[in-house]
Protein backbone atom coordinates (compact mmCIF):
# COMPACT_ATOMS: atom_id res chain seq x y z
CA UNK A 1 0.00 0.00 0.00
CA UNK A 2 1.22 3.40 -0.67
CA UNK A 3 0.14 6.86 -1.36
CA UNK A 4 -0.01 7.22 -5.06
CA UNK A 5 -1.47 10.45 -7.31
CA UNK A 6 -5.08 10.46 -7.92
CA UNK A 7 -5.67 9.64 -11.55
CA UNK A 8 -9.08 10.26 -13.65
CA UNK A 9 -10.21 6.48 -13.40
CA UNK A 10 -10.43 7.24 -9.61
CA UNK A 11 -13.51 9.62 -9.49
CA UNK A 12 -16.03 7.35 -8.52
CA UNK A 13 -14.09 5.65 -5.46
CA UNK A 14 -12.90 8.68 -4.81
CA UNK A 15 -16.63 10.35 -4.80
CA UNK A 16 -17.94 7.07 -2.75
CA UNK A 17 -14.76 7.57 -0.21
CA UNK A 18 -16.02 11.38 0.62
CA UNK A 19 -19.79 10.75 0.64
CA UNK A 20 -18.90 7.71 3.30
CA UNK A 21 -16.33 10.34 5.55
CA UNK A 22 -18.93 12.88 5.18
CA UNK A 23 -21.96 11.18 6.62
CA UNK A 24 -19.34 9.75 9.55
CA UNK A 25 -17.65 12.99 10.04
CA UNK A 26 -21.09 15.67 9.42
CA UNK A 27 -23.85 14.17 11.04
CA UNK A 28 -24.78 17.38 11.78
CA UNK A 29 -25.25 18.20 8.37
CA UNK A 30 -28.19 17.14 6.96
CA UNK A 31 -27.74 14.49 3.87
CA UNK A 32 -29.67 15.88 1.58
CA UNK A 33 -26.98 18.90 1.91
CA UNK A 34 -23.86 17.01 1.95
CA UNK A 35 -25.40 15.00 -1.22
CA UNK A 36 -26.10 18.31 -3.26
CA UNK A 37 -22.89 19.54 -2.01
CA UNK A 38 -20.98 16.81 -3.42
CA UNK A 39 -22.92 17.12 -6.55
CA UNK A 40 -22.54 20.36 -7.21
CA UNK A 41 -18.68 20.84 -5.96
CA UNK A 42 -17.31 17.15 -7.07
CA UNK A 43 -18.40 17.06 -10.47
CA UNK A 44 -16.47 14.79 -12.89
CA UNK A 45 -15.65 18.06 -14.78
CA UNK A 46 -14.17 19.07 -11.96
CA UNK A 47 -12.15 16.59 -10.70
CA UNK A 48 -10.27 16.28 -13.80
CA UNK A 49 -9.51 19.74 -13.35
CA UNK A 50 -7.95 19.25 -9.93
CA UNK A 51 -5.63 16.79 -12.21
CA UNK A 52 -4.76 18.92 -14.54
CA UNK A 53 -4.04 22.27 -12.56
CA UNK A 54 -0.57 22.01 -11.51
CA UNK A 55 -0.65 24.19 -8.06
CA UNK A 56 -2.86 21.07 -7.19
CA UNK A 57 -2.03 17.31 -5.80
CA UNK A 58 -4.28 15.08 -5.40
CA UNK A 59 -3.29 11.94 -3.59
CA UNK A 60 -4.62 8.25 -2.52
CA UNK A 61 -3.97 5.65 -0.52
CA UNK A 62 -4.60 2.15 -2.29
CA UNK A 63 -5.37 -0.78 -0.91
CA UNK A 64 -5.93 -3.94 -3.53
CA UNK A 65 -7.66 -1.46 -6.39
CA UNK A 66 -9.37 0.12 -3.37
CA UNK A 67 -8.84 3.47 -2.28
CA UNK A 68 -9.17 3.65 1.39
CA UNK A 69 -7.58 7.35 1.78
CA UNK A 70 -7.96 10.71 -0.06
CA UNK A 71 -5.74 14.58 -0.04
CA UNK A 72 -6.13 17.13 -1.87
CA UNK A 73 -3.51 20.24 -1.63
CA UNK A 74 -3.41 23.19 -3.17
CA UNK A 75 -1.06 25.93 -3.75
CA UNK A 76 -2.81 29.37 -3.70
CA UNK A 77 -0.39 31.89 -5.21
CA UNK A 78 -2.58 35.19 -5.05
CA UNK A 79 -2.24 34.96 -1.44
CA UNK A 80 1.39 33.29 -0.77
CA UNK A 81 -0.38 30.03 0.47
CA UNK A 82 -0.30 26.67 0.77
CA UNK A 83 -3.47 24.74 1.27
CA UNK A 84 -4.16 21.07 2.76
CA UNK A 85 -7.73 21.58 1.23
CA UNK A 86 -9.23 18.01 1.25
CA UNK A 87 -7.86 15.22 3.35
CA UNK A 88 -10.75 12.24 4.54
CA UNK A 89 -9.85 8.15 5.73
CA UNK A 90 -13.10 5.63 4.90
CA UNK A 91 -14.38 5.51 8.37
CA UNK A 92 -13.50 1.75 8.94
CA UNK A 93 -9.69 2.43 8.14
CA UNK A 94 -9.41 5.65 10.54
CA UNK A 95 -6.68 5.44 13.22
CA UNK A 96 -4.38 3.05 11.42
CA UNK A 97 -2.04 6.01 11.04
CA UNK A 98 -3.07 6.36 6.75
CA UNK A 99 -3.90 10.29 8.20
CA UNK A 100 -0.86 11.15 9.57
CA UNK A 101 1.59 9.60 6.75
CA UNK A 102 -0.92 11.80 4.51
CA UNK A 103 -0.79 15.23 6.46
CA UNK A 104 3.38 14.71 7.06
CA UNK A 105 3.76 14.25 3.33
CA UNK A 106 1.98 17.37 2.72
CA UNK A 107 4.05 18.97 4.83
CA UNK A 108 7.27 17.79 2.70
CA UNK A 109 5.57 18.91 -0.33
CA UNK A 110 4.90 22.58 1.64
CA UNK A 111 8.71 22.70 2.70
CA UNK A 112 10.08 21.38 -0.76
CA UNK A 113 8.04 24.28 -2.04
CA UNK A 114 9.64 26.66 0.34
CA UNK A 115 6.17 27.76 2.07
CA UNK A 116 6.86 28.01 5.70
CA UNK A 117 3.23 27.51 7.08
CA UNK A 118 0.53 25.17 5.51
CA UNK A 119 -3.26 26.03 6.25
CA UNK A 120 -6.92 24.65 6.20
CA UNK A 121 -10.04 24.98 7.78
CA UNK A 122 -11.89 22.46 9.52
CA UNK A 123 -15.52 22.57 10.76
CA UNK A 124 -16.00 23.63 14.37
CA UNK A 125 -18.42 20.52 14.88
CA UNK A 126 -15.52 18.41 13.60
CA UNK A 127 -14.05 17.46 17.02
CA UNK A 128 -12.22 14.87 16.48
CA UNK A 129 -10.31 16.26 13.44
CA UNK A 130 -9.71 19.77 15.40
CA UNK A 131 -7.97 17.77 18.12
CA UNK A 132 -5.97 15.43 15.66
CA UNK A 133 -4.97 18.51 14.06
CA UNK A 134 -4.18 20.80 16.99
CA UNK A 135 -1.78 17.66 18.45
CA UNK A 136 -0.21 18.03 14.96
CA UNK A 137 0.49 21.98 16.10
CA UNK A 138 -1.92 23.02 14.44
CA UNK A 139 -3.16 26.64 15.85
CA UNK A 140 -6.06 28.34 14.57
CA UNK A 141 -6.79 31.61 14.13
CA UNK A 142 -10.26 32.97 12.53
CA UNK A 143 -13.21 31.73 12.08
CA UNK A 144 -15.37 31.60 8.15
CA UNK A 145 -18.58 30.87 7.21
CA UNK A 146 -18.47 27.80 5.11
CA UNK A 147 -22.15 26.42 3.20
CA UNK A 148 -22.42 23.01 2.39
CA UNK A 149 -25.39 22.86 0.33
CA UNK A 150 -28.21 24.95 2.66
CA UNK A 151 -26.21 24.32 6.00
CA UNK A 152 -23.99 26.92 6.90
CA UNK A 153 -21.21 26.12 9.41
CA UNK A 154 -18.63 27.74 11.12
CA UNK A 155 -14.83 26.75 9.66
CA UNK A 156 -12.09 27.24 12.22
CA UNK A 157 -9.16 28.59 9.72
CA UNK A 158 -5.68 27.23 10.77
CA UNK A 159 -2.07 26.68 10.05
CA UNK A 160 0.70 24.79 11.20
CA UNK A 161 4.38 26.23 10.60
CA UNK A 162 6.81 23.99 8.89
C1 LIG B 1 -8.97 13.07 10.69
C2 LIG B 1 -8.38 11.91 9.88
C3 LIG B 1 -7.94 12.41 8.50
C4 LIG B 1 -7.15 11.36 10.64
O1 LIG B 1 -6.64 10.26 9.91
P1 LIG B 1 -6.44 8.84 10.63
O2 LIG B 1 -5.76 7.94 9.66
O3 LIG B 1 -7.74 8.39 11.21
O4 LIG B 1 -5.49 9.26 11.83
P2 LIG B 1 -4.20 8.51 12.35
O5 LIG B 1 -4.45 7.05 12.50
O6 LIG B 1 -3.04 8.92 11.53
O7 LIG B 1 -4.15 9.20 13.78
C5 LIG B 1 -3.02 9.35 14.42
C6 LIG B 1 -3.28 9.75 15.85
O8 LIG B 1 -4.41 10.57 16.07
C7 LIG B 1 -5.22 9.96 17.10
N1 LIG B 1 -6.62 10.29 16.82
C8 LIG B 1 -7.21 11.42 17.26
N2 LIG B 1 -8.46 11.48 16.82
C9 LIG B 1 -8.67 10.39 16.08
C10 LIG B 1 -9.80 9.90 15.37
N3 LIG B 1 -10.96 10.53 15.33
N4 LIG B 1 -9.66 8.76 14.68
C11 LIG B 1 -8.51 8.11 14.71
N5 LIG B 1 -7.42 8.51 15.38
C12 LIG B 1 -7.49 9.66 16.07
C13 LIG B 1 -4.91 8.51 17.08
O9 LIG B 1 -5.13 7.92 18.33
C14 LIG B 1 -3.43 8.55 16.73
O10 LIG B 1 -2.67 8.83 17.86
P3 LIG B 1 -1.19 8.23 18.05
O11 LIG B 1 -0.41 8.57 16.80
O12 LIG B 1 -0.70 8.93 19.26
O13 LIG B 1 -1.42 6.77 18.21
C15 LIG B 1 -9.41 10.75 9.73
O14 LIG B 1 -9.73 10.24 11.01
C16 LIG B 1 -10.67 11.15 8.99
O15 LIG B 1 -10.74 11.05 7.77
N6 LIG B 1 -11.69 11.59 9.74
C17 LIG B 1 -13.00 11.87 9.19
C18 LIG B 1 -12.99 12.97 8.13
C19 LIG B 1 -12.42 14.25 8.62
O16 LIG B 1 -12.81 14.76 9.65
N7 LIG B 1 -11.48 14.79 7.82
C20 LIG B 1 -10.89 16.06 8.11
C21 LIG B 1 -11.75 17.13 7.55
S1 LIG B 1 -11.17 18.74 7.93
Amino acid sequence: MKLRNCKVTDYGQVVELLRLSWADAYGFIPQKDRESFLKTYYTKERFEQFLENELIECLVFEIKKKIIAWMRLEEIPSYGEFHLSSIYVLPNSKGNGLGTRMIKYAFEVAKRKSYNKIWLGVMEQNLPALEWYKKLGFVFVRKEPFKMGETEVIHLIGYKKL
